[in-house]
């Protein structure tokens, strides 16, 4: 499936990220620099800090509780925000769009 991530500062990649693997491995992967997943994905730093298209939204689900409360770390916290190493890619995200916050830059 294909990911768009839209840096804060405009520039755009897009990627095709394998099924199973998060956005935030998805952007590790392919040097998308805003996104930095210190703690590997285990829901722990809230470097990997996103935020989902509103058009996407329905798809990418509901923040877990964990997740909920490792935002609350992060920056600029928006109700679109989410942790992209809790969004697993698959089949129906294909043309996923995110874009990263700027304190993550
Ligand atoms: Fe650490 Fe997502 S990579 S919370």
């Amino acid at each position: 499936p294909k990911v768009t991530y839209i840096e804060h500062n405009g520039t755009i990649h897009e990627v095709e990220v394998a099924d199973g693997y998060s956005v935030m491995e998805g952007a590790i992967n392919n040097a998308i620099p805003g996104i930095d997943g210190d703690c590997g994905g285990s829901c722990a730093c809230a470097t990997c800090h996103v935020y989902v298209d509103p058009a996407w939204l329905a798809k990418t689900g509901e923040r877990s509780e964990m997740e909920e409360s490792m935002l609350d770390f992060a920056a600029e916290v928006e109700e679109n925000s989410r942790l992209g190493c809790q969004i697993k890619m698959s089949a129906e995200l294909d043309g996923l769009i995110v874009r990263m916050p700027e304190a993550q830059h």
